[in-house]
């Protein structure tokens, strides 16, 4: 067996292949969440329409996104099986402790929020990510290039007070997520110092915050604006 094959069968393997991932996957949703913020700039689009061109036409971008959906579902996949592996290790559970005492209400449902959050991402790239790659876009002139209006795709999906509600409540399941997912990915690669774990906690907590506050608001003002 290879050291490869052998690491990814061990329980320490596959936590830190999941930090590893939920790593590239954080800094993934900050450069997301600085592209997305541009649909909020009052340029009917434009810049968003730009960059949205821009990211589509460069080599490394669409290297990263290929290397982005592998990730996703190694995050996926090795999330199963460690919860099984979890499942299989105590069945029954701590009879006599409180596990509300030792843990976060997130910690113990990570599999249960990650799901919730997969069903979004489904949804999530199905209503722009599929209809922009597969679909026919309506194209839009940017100075003398012709590129699809990928603006125009998110606001007539905003204008519908159901699915504005289905994103604003996926972005409070990955701020669960994240609360937790976070200070336990520096724990997971061995990074517990009396000093710096609880800056480190304190900086997850503003992160998983932060970042879906700031999701949550592009679909609340995008449907205000369409009113
Ligand atoms: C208001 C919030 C969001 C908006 C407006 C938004 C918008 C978009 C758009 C327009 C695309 C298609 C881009 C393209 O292919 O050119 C896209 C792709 C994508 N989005 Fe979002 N997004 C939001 C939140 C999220 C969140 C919270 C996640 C993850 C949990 C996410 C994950 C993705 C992924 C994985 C892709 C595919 C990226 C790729 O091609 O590599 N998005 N998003």
């Amino acid at each position: 067996m290879s050291w490869v094959t052998k690491t990814l069968n061990s329980t320490l393997g596959q936590k830190l292949l999941m930090a590893l991932t939920g790593f590239f996957l954080i800094l993934f949703l900050v450069v997301h969440l600085a592209g997305n913020l541009q649909l909020l700039i009052p340029d009917n689009g434009e810049s968003f329409n730009l960059y949205a061109h821009n990211m589509a036409i460069n080599n490394f971008i669409r290297s990263v996104s290929i290397i982005n959906f592998g990730l996703i579902l190694l995050h996926v996949v090795y999330s199963v099986i460690l919860t099984k592996h979890n499942k299989k290790a105590r069945p029954v559970g701590y009879a006599e402790t409180d596990a509300s005492t030792n843990s976060t209400w997130a910690s113990r449902n990570m599999g249960i929020l990650g799901t919730l959050i997969l069903i979004f991402l489904l949804v999530h790239l199905r209503g722009f990510w599929y209809r922009l790659k597969f679909g026919s876009p309506d194209k839009v002139l940017l100075g003398d290039t012709e590129v699809d209006n990928a603006f125009i795709i998110v606001v007539e999906a905003f204008k519908n007070p159901i699915y504005v509600g289905f994103y604003v409540i996926s972005m409070v399941f990955l701020a669960f997520h994240l609360s937790h997912g976070f200070a336990s990915a520096f724990q997971t690669l061995g990074i517990n110092h009396k000093k710096y774990t609880p800056l480190i906690q304190k900086v997850g907590l503003g992160f998983a915050i932060l970042i879906p506050t700031l999701f949550a608001m592009i679909p609340i003002v995008m449907y205000i604006q369409s009113l």
